[in-house]
């Protein structure tokens, strides 16, 4: 991995200190702060807390999660070490529910552990180099995504207008993007001429996140409330919206950060083509359709407080879930490593 250049990579394996490396996005844009992890139960609390977050970031987390436990596991037992990698594996998938890439990347670790041979050292030198691959194909995936996102691209006009929500970045991936890779893409073959990013609520991923990858990269970026796409969509200044997914269900149902699905329906009103981009380790096969993806719920305090001040009456009840699911009727494509795909397609890709 290119450390040297300016490039955004929220997860780095530090080989000298012998940890991982996490950009802290609680803290961004205010503050670009690192935070080393050198043990699983830290990483597990990183990925709840949302210091790293972005599902293919969770998933590259969490294998290298798996690899800091494994290497704490004191035994000559392969059996033993098996069940304490189990234990391992168990508490990182508490950490999120919703975004399927982090169950997948510890299940490609555990089935890593179980069919490597050798003794316990070497196993567990092949789980370093295991996430290692994790993210580098993820970089890759997205590059690719990236590009095969450019297909998409109207015509007319030349340079397009795309609006996007959450963060989709370098940051919630192993570092280029899935939605935003598409834009960086873009922006690069000079199809771009603008992003419209939604602020994102209640944790504000697009003000504080996506405007902050954007003007990095000298990509022109407007930030909007949530509540401003269907005006901006109104007024034609919308040529196509492209978001992320955190889970994609057999039938092409998508679950991504809450607003996602309020933000397809008022696309559709306006005629807007509604794009998913995101990498097949996104597509649980297993989940027939959109209802049996788990919603994880968010603290009360992140809706009822802006930083520190509380901005609704006390005895005031909340719901907070933080993802939730478009249906498939609503996406006019799903832009994936190989190839864009109509979600009604997807099932022949089943692997
Ligand atoms: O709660 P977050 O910030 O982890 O949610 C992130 C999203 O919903 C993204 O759109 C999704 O993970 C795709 S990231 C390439």
């Amino acid at each position: 991995m290119d450390n040297s250049s300016n490039h955004i990579y929220p997860v780095i394996w530090n080989e000298s200190k012998d940890c991982v490396i996490l950009i802290d996005q609680t803290r961004l844009p205010q503050e670009y702060n690192v935070v080393e992890i050198a043990r699983y139960e830290d990483m597990a609390q990183a990925i709840k807390t949302m210091i790293v977050r972005g599902a293919p970031a969770i998933g590259v987390a969490a294998a290298y999660g798996m690899y800091l436990g494994a290497r704490e596991i004191r035994t000559s037992d392969r059996n033993y070490f098996l069940q304490e990698l189990e234990t391992i594996a168990q508490v990182l998938r508490q950490t999120r529910p919703t975004a399927v890439n982090l169950f997948w990347a510890i299940s490609r670790m555990l089935k890593t552990a179980y069919e490597s041979v050798g003794s316990i050292e070497e196993v567990k030198d092949i789980l370093l180099e295991t996430a290692q691959t994790i993210q580098q194909e993820d970089l890759q995936t997205c590059q690719a995504i990236g590009d095969n996102g450019l297909s998409i691209l109207p015509t007319t006009p030349e340079k397009v207008t795309i609006l996007t929500h959450c963060n989709t970045g370098s940051l919630a991936t192993a570092g280029y993007g899935t939605a935003l890779g598409v834009i960086r893409s873009a922006w690069r073959e000079k199809r771009l001429q603008r992003v419209y990013a939604d602020e994102t609520r209640p944790r504000l991923q697009g003000a504080k996140l996506t405007v902050w990858e954007c003007i990095q990269e000298g990509i022109p970026v407007t930030l909007i409330t949530d509540s401003m796409s269907a005006h901006c969509m109104q007024q034609n200044m919308i040529d196509l919206v492209i978001v992320g997914a955190d889970r994609i269900a057999g039938n092409g149902d998508t679950a991504n950060k809450i607003g996602t699905y309020s933000l397809a329906i008022v696309a559709q009103a306006h005629n807007v083509p509604f794009y998913i981009a995101a990498p097949f380790s996104t597509i649980d096969f297993k989940l027939v359709d959109g209802r049996q993806i788990p919603i994880e719920e968010r603290p009360p305090s992140e809706i009822y407080q802006i930083g520190s001040t509380e901005i609704c009456p006390k005895g005031t009840e909340f719901y907070n879930p933080a993802f939730d699911v478009t249906p498939a009727k609503l996406i006019t494509g799903i832009i994936t490593e190989k190839g864009v795909i109509t979600p009604q397609d997807l099932i022949k890709h089943k692997i």
